[in-house]
């Protein structure tokens, strides 16, 4: 017994992909569950399925078996209205490729998601400006994305996914392709992410070292591939 609330739960889960003349079978029915303040590192070689996984527990992919459970909700019984309300309110999502908003500047981009959720306590603005604050990008803060490093563009995305002041956190990637000063930023602020604001943050990543700050590991088996 943890005494944690659970926060999200895999059952049995399955996910294919025909490709051409080929099928990609994902996951070969992977069990967990994530609780309340765990940092769980997902990894795995590169097409093992890890950004699938996180599509799915963000209700943006479907499973085509099993079943996942957030928040004690079933995704499968959500309509699409009620699984963009969940994931806007409580899920916060660093995507491999961020899709920051070019046009806004990095505070925007970030207050953006904040509005989006509908969270307007009195406390928010306060709460946008420890984030840049925290993510050292405070004097980026007018910037455009398009002008920011790839360092840098990723602690937006990442300040971003925490502004809705979400249940859980999916992390695509944060420390992939950062050259090693970067990445020396980048960790502690991770690890700070757990400490600071006892998140529950599951983080993909094929860094050794990366995934040496999580908690726990869930480790992804290579797909099975069906010819037809
Ligand atoms: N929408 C899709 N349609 C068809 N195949 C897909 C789709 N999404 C993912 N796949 C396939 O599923 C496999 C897993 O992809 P995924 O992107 O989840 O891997 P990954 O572990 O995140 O890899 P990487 O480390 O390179 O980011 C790949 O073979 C990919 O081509
Ligand atoms: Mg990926």
């Amino acid at each position: 017994m943890t005494g944690r609330s659970m926060i999200v739960s895999v059952e049995n889960l399955h996910k294919s992909f025909k490709d051409g003349s080929s099928c990609i079978r994902l996951f070969n029915g992977l069990s967990f569950s994530v609780y309340e303040g765990d940092f769980v590192a997902v990894t795995g070689s590169s097409g093992t399925g890890k950004t699938t996984l996180l599509n799915l527990i963000a209700g943006l992919e479907k499973p085509t078996r099993g079943s996942i459970r957030i928040l004690g909700k079933d995704l499968s019984t959500l309509n699409s209205k009620d699984l963009a309300a969940l994931r806007s309110c409580s899920v916060g999502m660093l995507f491999q490729s961020f899709g920051l908003v070019r046009g806004l500047t990095v505070e925007e981009n970030i207050r953006l998601v904040q509005d989006i959720s509908g969270k307007n306590g009195p406390t928010k603005e306060k709460y946008i400006q420890d984030l840049l604050e925290f993510f050292g990008i405070r004097d980026k803060s007018d910037f455009d994305p398009a002008s920011l490093s790839f360092g840098e563009a990723k602690k937006v995305g990442i300040a971003r996914a925490l502004a809705a002041e979400p249940e859980i956190i999916l992390l695509d990637e944060p420390t992939g392709n950062l050259d090693p000063p970067s990445v020396n930023v980048l960790l502690p602020i991770l690890r700070g992410l757990r400490h600071i604001y006892g998140r529950t943050i599951i983080m993909t990543t094929n860094s050794l070292r990366a995934a040496s700050i999580a908690n726990r590991e869930i480790h992804l088996e290579r797909p099975t591939i069906i010819m037809d």
